[in-house]
């Protein structure tokens, strides 16, 4: 079968962990990676063993030995440079959040399927054998009805205004940072809310600090999700259902265990251990998408990039948090 060849836009943080990955990831490999630093790109590839180094983005994208591209610039920067490799016919996995907001996360989605290539949002915690066994156990009424989901991502950053998490103009703000995870568990397990009320606390640049936000379902579930920059927090989910609960592990966003504690007493532990950081799931899923040609994923379809941008969009505007592309 053919080796997926990935280009790499953006060799910054979590694009080193993106390539580290390719370690255990079967069926493909970084073949080309562009940054606007030359110096960065060739310490970048000679680290990764990538053959090819580009100064330019544009010139990255146009490379027909690239088959996927996987954008791992800062969020504001991903609107258009997804817009950029559909429109030039390459496929995307780009991280997430997929861009700001609804209107930019649509257009790309619609953009996406005018080219009939493929688009995925780097929501790597879908992809986890916990993740999977969590939805699994869910949808198979294991634990009865949901009555409350619990789920938050909290990390102390250094408190830095021009930084990425802090400065607007790089999309900072913990809900579109680490608040998409608990916010993408809670969507995943429970679908679209009925009502959402939000609160935020704001940094001097905008930024929200911390934002809580409280899902309500005409069903009668709820969920809680929590995000934070300024304070670490457990990185704990609970689902509680009428018949039990489980508890994802910390870190539950690449959770290595799982434990299901029914009413009747039995507690059954599920461990998944797995090699390196795990960011080899979703390579493998996009490996796979792009070998059956599929232009979305089954498991991160766009309809969940969108239910995610439209529920972020509500709990932002409710808690004052605004950038210059709403
Ligand atoms: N999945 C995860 O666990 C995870 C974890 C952290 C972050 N992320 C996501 O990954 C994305 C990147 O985060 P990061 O922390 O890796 O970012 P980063 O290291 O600050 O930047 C990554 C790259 O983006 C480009 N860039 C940075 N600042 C820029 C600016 N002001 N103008 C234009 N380009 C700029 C640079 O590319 P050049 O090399 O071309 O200069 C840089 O190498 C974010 O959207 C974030 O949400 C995901």
């Amino acid at each position: 079968m053919k080796t997926i060849h990935f280009g790499i836009l953006g060799p910054g943080k979590i694009a080193n962990r993106f390539a580290s990955s390719f370690e255990h990831a079967r069926g493909g490999k970084v073949y080309a990676v562009a940054s606007r630093d030359e110096e960065k790109a060739k310490a970048f590839a000679a680290t990764y063993n990538i053959d090819h180094v580009y100064t330019s983005y544009e010139d990255l994208i146009n490379d027909p030995k690239v088959d996927v591209i996987y954008i791992a610039t800062p969020h504001p920067f991903h609107y258009k440079q997804t817009l950029l490799c559909l429109r030039s016919g390459k496929a995307v996995i780009c991280e997430k959040p997929l861009a700001l907001n609804y209107r930019q996360v649509n257009e790309m989605i619609q953009a996406a399927r005018t080219e009939n290539v493929f688009l995925m949002e780097a929501m790597w915690s879908r992809f986890f054998p916990a993740t999977k066994k969590v939805l699994e156990l869910v949808q198979s009424g294991s634990i009865g009805d949901i009555k409350y989901l619990q789920a938050d991502f909290g990390f102390a950053a250094p408190l830095n205004l021009e930084s990425r998490v802090y400065n607007m103009d790089l999309g900072g703000g913990a809900q579109l940072d680490v608040g998409i995870y608990p916010l993408f568990l809670a969507l995943l397990l429970l679908g679209k809310p009925d009502e959402v009320k939000s609160f935020s606390q704001l940094a001097s640049t905008g930024a929200d600090e911390v934002t809580s936000a409280l899902l309500s379902y005409r069903n009668g579930s709820i969920a809680h999700v929590l995000s934070s920059i300024v304070t670490d927090s457990p990185k704990q989910a609970d689902i509680m259902g009428t018949l039990g609960r489980i508890t994802m592990h910390t870190p539950w966003h690449k959770s290595q265990l799982i434990t299901v504690r029914l009413n009747s007493g039995e507690v059954t532990e599920y461990p998944f251990p797995y090699p390196g950081n795990g960011f080899q799931y979703q390579v493998e899923e996009v490996i796979h998408c792009l070998r059956a040609d599929k232009k979305e994923s089954d498991l991160m379809p766009h309809s969940l990039s969108l239910l995610m941008a439209q529920v972020s969009d509500e709990i932002r505007k409710q808690g004052g948090v605004v950038y210059d592309a709403d």
